[in-house]
């Protein structure tokens, strides 16, 4: 089974209305109807809807970067996966390394996310990765049995809504990259995981993505790799002269 070439922009805190609409209407021209491969852009909440009418005619995927776990309610300042999907959401990021280690959010919260995020009827991008002091005390193997265990929600009618994103967070924003074998070291220790949670076939259809550094200069040694199946790119998303080549670097 193949699974095509999925190439991810988290656009993070940046931008401004003008400049997410203007790199949306790059991505989508660079993308166009290309069937090839995936590509998504996740800017922030409040630009997701002029993101949206500038992908009109292209078929990039428009993704939201978190969302609360529960449908609605009193919760202040949080945005719930239906009203994502209300404004057009396709995909939803959960547990990116930032939303672990910045805001504290846990396991549970994750748990949460993913079970509202699929009721909703969205796709899930599930990001998993353990920081330095993790791997270096020979824990990575562990960190992601422990934030892989999300997935044990998901229905067997919903595995196709699945991506995971593995993001070593000492590679996230560093420079730092991890070089092709270690990142297919733990693609396929992701991929054995979701074999074991969710099925064979799962494993075999479950896109991996690798994050962390990745630039036009290391994306097609990294998407080389057996069980690395696209890119989560963080800064160099943010221009097309960077994001372009690495789209490019996606081969099927
Ligand atoms: P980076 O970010 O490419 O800037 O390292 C990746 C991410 O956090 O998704």
């Amino acid at each position: 089974m193949s699974r095509v070439p999925y190439i991810a922009g988290n656009w993070k805190m940046h931008l401004t209305k003008r400049k997410a609409s203007s790199l949306a209407r790059d991505v989508a021209a660079h993308q166009g109807e290309n069937a090839t491969r995936k590509v998504a852009v996740f800017p922030t909440f409040l630009h997701l809807d002029y993101v949206r009418r500038n992908l009109k005619g292209s078929n990039v995927i428009l993704g939201a970067q978190n969302c609360y776990g529960k449908k609605e309610g009193a919760f202040t300042g949080e945005i719930s996966p239906y009203m994502l999907r209300d404004m057009g959401v396709k995909v939803v990021m959960i547990g990116h390394s930032e939303r672990r280690h910045v805001f504290g959010e846990t396991d549970a919260m994750m748990v949460e996310k993913v079970k509202i995020t699929l009721r909703a009827k969205l796709d899930v991008m599930l990001c998993v990765g353990e920081t330095l002091d993790e791997r270096e005390a020979g824990k990575t193997f562990a960190v992601l049995a422990r934030q892989m265990r999300a997935l044990k929600v998901v229905k067997p009618t919903q595995i196709d809504r699945i991506t995971v994103a593995y993001e070593p967070v000492w590679a996230i924003g560093t420079g730092k990259t991890a070089t092709p074998e270690m990142a297919q070291e733990a693609h396929a220790e992701c991929r054995r995981l979701v074999g074991d949670i969710l099925g064979a076939d799962a494993a075999a259809t479950i896109p991996v993505l690798y994050g962390g550094s990745v630039k036009a200069g290391n994306a097609a040694e990294l998407l080389s790799q057996p069980d690395v199946d696209g890119a989560l790119v963080g800064g160099a998303s943010l221009s097309i002269n960077d994001f372009g080549p690495i789209i490019d670097a996606a081969k099927a």
